[in-house]
């Protein structure tokens, strides 16, 4: 099946992340942006690997200059891929980083498979199939905010949202138990999903980051839009908002933060 053979590309991806030894850094545009050899390491190996599995397929992908989208991509198939998300995590050590693939059809999200190979954590998901963590169907969890975790990005590459992202923060700490940062979108996307925290939200993201959490996310419940409640795009970056199935959108404190218009992916 597609989907075994996408994953087994992640995996592979995820032995080159493990191996490297002291990989080159690069520094791109923005706030502290970093890639690394590595990262273009796995780009390069994936893009050979999905073309051999699907050949018609276009790519976007975070690195080497596959980073544009173009309308193009909204038509047929396209892989939207992340070779590390949480990039500064791998340069310091600082767990987890993890591969994520999307595969878009028609601009829509189809396929999804996510994988953490320091914890060997295999997120998989196809369009209205359901969403498994290594082969178990998973589910958002149904406590209450109250009663629940959250975690939230910082959008560290975009300084001009700093006030916004932590006045938000500020504001959600109370509704929850506590709040988590772990430096990659993807995978908090995959926590609020396999139910260890109930809320993620970032100011600004992009589709590599978020294309394939979004849909093992909406597949196991959550509700995922924007900050301000509206679908999430498919064409480039976008703040992002993701909620478990326990949590009250329509909760005036928690609407005070971000607008409820109840809609998903
Ligand atoms: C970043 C991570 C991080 C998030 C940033 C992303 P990268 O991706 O997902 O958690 O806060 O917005 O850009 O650069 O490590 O691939
Ligand atoms: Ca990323």
């Amino acid at each position: 099946m597609l989907i075994d053979s996408i994953k087994e590309a992640a995996r592979l991806a995820g032995d080159i992340m493990v191996s490297a030894v002291r990989p080159k850094i690069m520094e791109k545009s923005g706030h502290a942006n970093f890639c690394t050899e590595t990262d273009e390491k796995i780009q390069a190996f994936l893009i050979e690997k999905l073309t051999g599995i699907l050949p018609e397929a276009s790519f976007l992908g975070e690195e080497d200059g596959q980073d544009v989208f173009t309308s193009k991509m909204e038509n047929g198939y396209c892989f939207v891929i992340d070779p590390i998300d949480g990039t500064s995590n791998f340069i310091y050590e600082y767990h987890p980083s993890v591969v994520s693939i999307a595969l878009l059809k028609d601009g829509r999200p189809f396929i999804a498979v996510i994988y953490d190979p320091y914890d060997n954590m295999m997120f998989s998901a196809q369009a209205g199939g359901g969403a498994f963590l290594n082969g178990e169907r998973i589910m958002s969890g149904d406590a209450p905010l109250s009663e629940s975790l959250s975690v939230f990005g910082t959008a560290p590459y975009y300084t001009d949202l700093l006030d916004t992202t932590f006045d938000k923060a500020k504001k959600l700490m109370p509704l929850c138990v506590d709040i988590r940062r772990s430096g990659t979108a993807a995978w908090d996307m995959c926590c609020v999903a396999m139910g260890r925290c109930s809320l993620y939200f970032e100011m600004k993201i992009q589709l590599w980051d978020y294309a394939a959490a979004a849909l093992i996310a909406t597949e196991a419940g959550c509700t995922v839009t924007d900050c301000e409640g509206k679908p999430l795009s498919y064409r480039g970056g976008s703040s992002a908002y993701c909620t478990a199935r326990g949590v009250d959108r329509t909760d005036p404190a928690l609407a005070a933060i971000f607008p409820c218009r109840e809609q998903n992916v």
